[in-house]
């Protein structure tokens, strides 16, 4: 679909969840260029690799421009000509510490500049120690770290980000884990940082009906992160974190409300089951 407004010609096509929720249309030219923008830039944080690089290839893919990060600028360098070469939009890759506010801001700025920013996915987490310790010999100065990248830094980047995502009526997806709501032995400082930021999506989407905040938990995937979990372990019969990203665009093109969301319900849902 290539709509025109004043002679602007525009080359993508409205995901149905807008079309849905701008209605049948508007005779003003400014509403419609803004509405056209609507889907059209992301960030995506963590995207270097694993479930992050998954998902902003598959979002180029489908026509969004993109903001991407990760700390280490030669392997993000990497993932962004991938993310290029899978769609036609651009990619802006900042390479950063999501615990830097200076970095959020430089996110933020990246994708109001490309215009039409309306999705924000905080990705980027930190596991801690490696095996991860009993809560009774947990160091809390690495707590105090998970808790900076896997809570702080989202809660940051959504402030930074709503005034634009309110003006687009757009969609926020924390990342968030099983291990937020089971009582894995380990697994206390990560899954509270986890339990904590779902709460904060919780009451986040009560306070922010003008946006949609979804918090996803997508199960068990083959990553780094998770060979850290399970250090010596052969996790090769875990889902590659591909499998799990037809579970976002099944959030991002459906009319699901605000919420909890299991990457397995949505994929049974996708078939039908
Ligand atoms: N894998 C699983 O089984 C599993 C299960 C449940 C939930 N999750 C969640 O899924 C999400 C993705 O996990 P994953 O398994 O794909 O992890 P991963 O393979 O370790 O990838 C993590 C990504 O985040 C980046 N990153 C890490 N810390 C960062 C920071 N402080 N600032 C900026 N970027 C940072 C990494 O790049 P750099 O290292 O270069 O910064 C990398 O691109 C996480 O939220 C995780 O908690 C994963």
């Amino acid at each position: 679909m290539s709509p025109g407004v004043d002679g602007l010609t525009i080359n993508w096509a409205p995901r149905s969840a807008d079309l849905a929720r701008i209605g049948p249309g508007t005779d003003d030219p400014d509403e419609a260029v803004s509405y056209l923008g609507i889907m059209s830039t992301a960030i995506v944080t963590g995207a270097s690799r694993g479930f992050g690089l998954a998902l902003a290839l598959e979002l180029a893919g489908a026509g969004w421009d993109l903001v991407v990060d990760g700390r280490h600028g030669e392997d993000l360098g990497r993932a962004a000509s991938r993310i290029d070469a899978a769609g036609r939009g651009r990619v802006i890759p900042l390479d950063g510490d999501v615990t830097d506010h200076g970095h959020l801001r430089s996110l933020v700025e990246a994708a109001t500049s490309v215009g039409g920013f309306s999705l924000l996915v905080n990705n980027a987490s930190l596991l801690g120690p490696s095996p991860q310790p009993l809560l009774a010999e947990y160091p809390v100065e690495v707590l105090e770290r998970v808790l900076a990248t896997n809570l702080i830094a989202p809660l940051r980047l959504i402030q930074l980000a709503l005034p634009y995502l309110r003006q687009t009526r757009g969609t926020v997806i924390n990342v968030t884990s099983d291990a937020a709501v089971e009582g894995y032995e380990g697994w206390g400082g990560y899954g509270a940082s986890k339990a904590a930021l779902e709460q904060l999506s919780n009451v986040l989407a009560a306070e922010e009906t003008g946006i949609t905040i979804y918090w996803l938990d997508p199960g068990d995937m083959n990553t780094r992160m998770h060979q850290e979990a399970f250090p010596g372990e052969d996790i090769s019969d875990r889902p590659l974190p591909a499998t799990r990203v037809p579970a976002v665009m099944r959030l991002l093109d459906g009319n699901h409300p605000s919420g909890r969301y299991r990457a397995a319900d949505l994929l049974a849902e996708e078939v039908g089951a």
